[in-house]
């Protein structure tokens, strides 16, 4: 009986993730809704209403307040980070897991002023993980302060990356070539977890050593950056230049000698810049 619930189980997942392959009408299990840039970037109701709640939410108590949001840019928005106080928000990091069931989501929200993040929340919802930082306050999870683990050896490293949603050629070879660049050095681990958010966030717990990622988008880390970098770490660009939100390449890091380490041997594919128009 045991392999009859089983295969029932199997089918109606498979039913499941079949159902979401299409713009389902009904709101089935708030699935999945639409694709956006490729087969890999996808949008559920869940994710924009969980955007709307909380946009609609933070406006009622700062009116004036900025937001860029994943959701509101994917409906046409245009991503502009001025002086103003801004929220940036992604109501569902890790949107591919979601729909599979894949247990690593996440809430991610930074607040800026003047450009820079003043505090940032990453909530791992299925862990029940709540990560925060304040700027010069540190970072926490669930209340207990975080550090990076100080690692300063590449070669201990565990690092934590992404696949992302590109999926031409270019972007496929660059990706998975820097992955064997760096087996072969030999660092210790390559891991991905399939949300942005939550794979800087083992940074800032030492879990992990480093983290590099090239065509996520702002909203997916600028939460987690601070996080990071209250934990200890270092951020930078992926060519080893200073960090730049808007850029989709970031390296966060134990150590800078780590963080350089990454730099050296990571090679990045053109992506367009989250503020170009
Ligand atoms: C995605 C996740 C994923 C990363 C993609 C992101 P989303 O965010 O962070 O880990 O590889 O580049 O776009 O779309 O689930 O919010």
């Amino acid at each position: 009986s045991g392999t009859k619930t089983c295969n029932k189980l199997q089918q109606n997942t498979q039913d499941d993730k079949k159902n979401t392959q299409i713009d389902i009408k009904n709101k089935q299990n708030g699935f999945l809704k639409m694709l956006k840039s490729s087969p890999a970037d996808l949008v559920t109701e869940t994710d924009q209403q969980v955007e709307k709640m909380l946009i609609s939410a933070i406006r009622r108590k700062y009116p004036q307040h900025r937001f860029i949001g994943e959701e509101s840019v994917a409906a046409g928005e245009a991503v502009e980070l001025t002086d103003s106080p801004t929220w940036i928000i992604d109501p569902i990091d890790g949107t591919v897991n979601f729909v599979h069931r894949f247990p690593f989501v996440a809430v991610s929200i930074a607040f800026t002023v003047n450009k820079q993040t003043e505090f940032g929340i990453v909530y791992s919802c299925v862990e029940d993980k709540l990560f925060h930082a304040q700027r010069g306050r540190g970072a926490y999870l669930n209340g207990k302060p975080l550090c990076v683990s100080g690692q300063t050896d590449i070669h201990r490293c565990v690092v934590v990356t992404e696949i992302g949603a590109e999926r031409d050629d270019l972007a496929l070879s660059t990706m998975t070539s820097n992955i064997c660049r760096l087996l072969r050095l030999p660092v210790q681990g390559v891991r991905a977890l399939g949300t942005a958010a939550v794979d800087m966030c083992q940074v800032a717990t030492g879990g992990a050593d480093a983290y590099y990622h090239i065509g996520m988008h702002c909203w997916d880390i600028a939460a987690s950056t601070i996080i990071v970098l209250e934990a200890g770490g270092v951020v930078m660009d992926t060519d080893g230049s200073e960090f730049d939100m808007m850029s989709r390449k970031v390296i966060a890091a134990s150590s800078s000698a780590v963080a350089n380490g990454i730099a050296q041997v990571v090679q990045a594919f053109p992506c367009r810049r989250d503020n170009e128009a």
